[in-house]
């Protein structure tokens, strides 16, 4: 897959802590860098088999 939206380079994004963040991989996300489900289509029409990525954070000791 390639950044054909345009989206900005992302290297951080906040996640409250013991929520999940589905994290978009095929760079078609009108929600990017969050999954919105495009990739259903990316994989219908390529054939390829990409989807998002779970990011759960944990909880910090105080
Ligand atoms: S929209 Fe890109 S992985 Fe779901």
């Amino acid at each position: 897959m390639i950044n054909t939206q345009n989206h900005p380079d992302r290297d951080k994004i906040e996640v409250a802590a013991g929520k999940t963040a589905w994290i978009c991989r095929c760079w078609q996300s009108g929600k990017f860098p969050y999954c919105d489900g495009s990739h259903r289509k990316v994989n219908a029409d390529t054939g390829d088999h990409v989807g998002p990525i779970g990011v759960t954070a944990g909880k910090t000791e105080a």
